[in-house]
This record gives C-alpha cells, structure tokens and sequence, in this order.
C-alpha cells in the first residue's frame, strides 16, 4: 500500500488536485472507497462549489457526512453559506472588538465584502481548518477540491496569513506601548461607549485587539502546522496525459514546494491504450506519448500511476473499488 495515503501521525490528509474535468472527483471517491474497505475511516469532503462527488456515488449529498458504507463518510460543502457564514463571523468579530467605533456602518462594508477577492479563499480556508480541528474523529479525510488555481491560493494562505498577522501584532505592541508611555505621564485613559466608561487597555492579554490577532494566529498557525507536515497531509495531483494539464502539474509542484506542502502522487488518468492503427487518433496517441515520457523525467520525487480510459464512466462503488485499488495498492 502506498503509505502516504494512510494515517501517520494521527490522521491523513489527502488533497486531491487537479484541472476541471480531469478526474478530482473520480479518483478522490475512488481513494476514499478503498481505504474504507481496509478499515480506515474515512470522510471525503468536497469543496468544489461544481460539485459532482454525489454523482460519483450516485446519491445526494450536503453539507453533513452521510454513510454511505461501513467506514466511509462524504460531504459537499456548500460555499455560498460558508461565504456568508465567514463574512457574519467577521462581522460580530469586529463589532465586538471595536465596539466604539460605531460610527463605521459595518453592514454596508461587509455587503461589500462579499464579492471582495479573496474571501472565496479565506472561507474555504476557514471550512478546512473546522473539519481538522475535529480530524481525530478520522483515519483518513480527503478534500475532493475546486480546480487547481483557487486551491493553490488557500494552501499558500496560512503562509501568508501568518506573515500580516505577525506584522499586525508588532504594530499593536507598538500602539499600545505608546499608551502606556501617555498613561504613565497622565495616568490610565477613559472614555465612554453609551453609559459604560471603559479604561484603555494598555497590556497585551487585556486589549482585545490584540487578543483576537494572537487566536487567529494560532488558528492559522495549526492549518499550516498539519498542511505542511508529511506524515500527515499528501496531495494527490490529477492530470490526463496531455500538454496543458502537464504544465498546470508541474506549476503546483513548484507552488507546493514553496509552501512546503507535501506532493506525493500524480494520477495520469484517461490514458488511452489502443491496439492497432486508428488514424484519427494517431496525433493524441503521439502527445499522449511525449506527455508520458516527460512525466517520467520531470517528477522524479513523486509517485505516477497511470490510470486507462475506461469504455464507461467509473461510478458507483463497485466501480470505485476496483479504482480504488489500483491507485493505493503500489
Ligand atoms: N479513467 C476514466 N475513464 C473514463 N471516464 C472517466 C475516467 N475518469 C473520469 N472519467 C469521467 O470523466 C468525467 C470527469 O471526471 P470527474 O472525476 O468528475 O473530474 P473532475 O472532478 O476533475 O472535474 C466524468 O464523467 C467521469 O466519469
Ligand atoms: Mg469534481
């Protein structure tokens, strides 16, 4: 069995990658069957906003795990409600850590906020951290995910969240030093939020500023801790054995390498394997050729399983056993 698709350190988790249309989805149910059936728990979780997971096992899905056999959990994410779930978490945040600034009409700005860049990200982001931080309850969970560019940017975030938020804190350690140097001079400040009178806080563990950015350093701080460890998390790259696909792959090797996210397997699926000379095929049987054969020198570290066209659509899970099989078996 290919070990970096089991548990290691406590439970797996499992990326799978790739283009639209590739095969994410096929090969991520398939992953997601047959370890099942050797007995570890499995959830797989898609959080491609075009789902197809519940097509793949023929059966609806939402938003809760359903069992769909012994072992074996599935989802489908709904990134609307998240978005919004993300923007009101934001919202009460702020309200509650700047509630004398009530002169700033925070609905208008988190109206805006939604279509802003960026929070398709952060909530997919926030979405994957509930699902580890409750990780234990798996041995193996495999995020079925939307294609590659989006998912690129939300496994570069903790990365890079962790770089503002750092520098964040250093500006508040900076702001509150000063207020100390004034209360010093002329003793603690006050002022009013309706009839309470609040004193300004001039310690870091009672300024709520500064409390809120130490917590979601630490959120942060635990996605990039699991997401960066190999005995924990394995992407898993899709492609079919074509030209663009393959720069597509060979660009989210050199992202992964940059953030320090463990890239362990590359599937070449819907390879075609023809016997005879079929003429109208013969310029994608030569790509398909030269594709193969780059793959082979470019991607030394990482493992590649070739998987065939199949004359039906892989569905349902007899047919995603037998995938299945075939990709974690080595
Ligand atoms: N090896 C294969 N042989 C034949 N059809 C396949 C194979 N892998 C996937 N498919 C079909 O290709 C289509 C796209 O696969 P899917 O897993 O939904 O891709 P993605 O999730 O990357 O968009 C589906 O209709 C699927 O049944
Ligand atoms: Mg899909």
């Amino acid at each position: 069995m290919r070990d970096y698709l089991l548990p290691g350190e406590g439970y797996r988790v499992l990326f799978v990658i790739g283009k639209g249309g590739v095969g994410k989805t096929t090969t991520s149910a398939s992953i997601a069957v047959a370890l099942a059936e050797r007995g570890y728990k499995t959830l797989i979780v898609s959080l491609d906003p075009a789902h197809n997971l519940g097509d793949v096992f023929m059966t609806k899905l939402d938003d809760k795990p359903k069992k769909l056999a012994d072992n074996l959990y599935a989802s489908e994410l709904d990134m609307e409600k998240l978005i919004k779930r993300y923007l009101k978490h934001l919202e009460e945040n702020l309200k509650h850590t700047y509630r004398y600034l009530t002169v700033i009409n925070l609905e208008k700005y988190f109206e805006v906020l939604s279509y802003s860049p960026g929070i398709e990200e952060y909530a997919t982001l926030e979405a994957i951290r509930d699902i580890l931080m409750e990780g234990n309850k798996w041995d193996v969970i495999i995020f079925d995910t939307p294609p590659t560019g989006l998912t690129l940017r939300v496994l570069a975030l903790p990365r890079i969240s962790l770089i503002w938020t750092d520098k964040l804190i250093e500006i508040r350690r900076k702001i509150l030093e000063k207020r100390a140097a004034i209360a010093n001079i002329q003793g603690p400040q006050r002022f009013r939020i309706g009839e309470e009178e609040v004193e300004l806080p001039i310690e870091e563990d009672k300024d709520e500023v500064m409390k809120e950015l130490r917590k979601y350093r630490s959120e942060v701080q635990f996605v990039e801790g699991v997401i960066t460890n190999p005995k924990k998390t394995s992407v898993v790259a899709v492609m079919n054995p074509e030209a663009l696909p393959l720069y597509e792959t060979l660009r989210a090797a050199e992202a992964l390498k940059k953030f320090k996210v463990p890239f362990r397997l590359i599937v070449v699926n819907k390879v075609l394997n023809v016997s005879g000379e079929i003429p109208e095929l013969k310029v994608k049987l030569d790509a398909q050729r030269r594709v193969l054969e780059q793959i082979e020198g470019e991607f030394q570290e990482v493992d590649v399983i070739k998987i065939p066209m199949f004359p039906e659509e892989p569905r349902g899970l007899d047919w995603l056993k037998r995938l299945g099989g075939m990709i974690v078996e080595s």
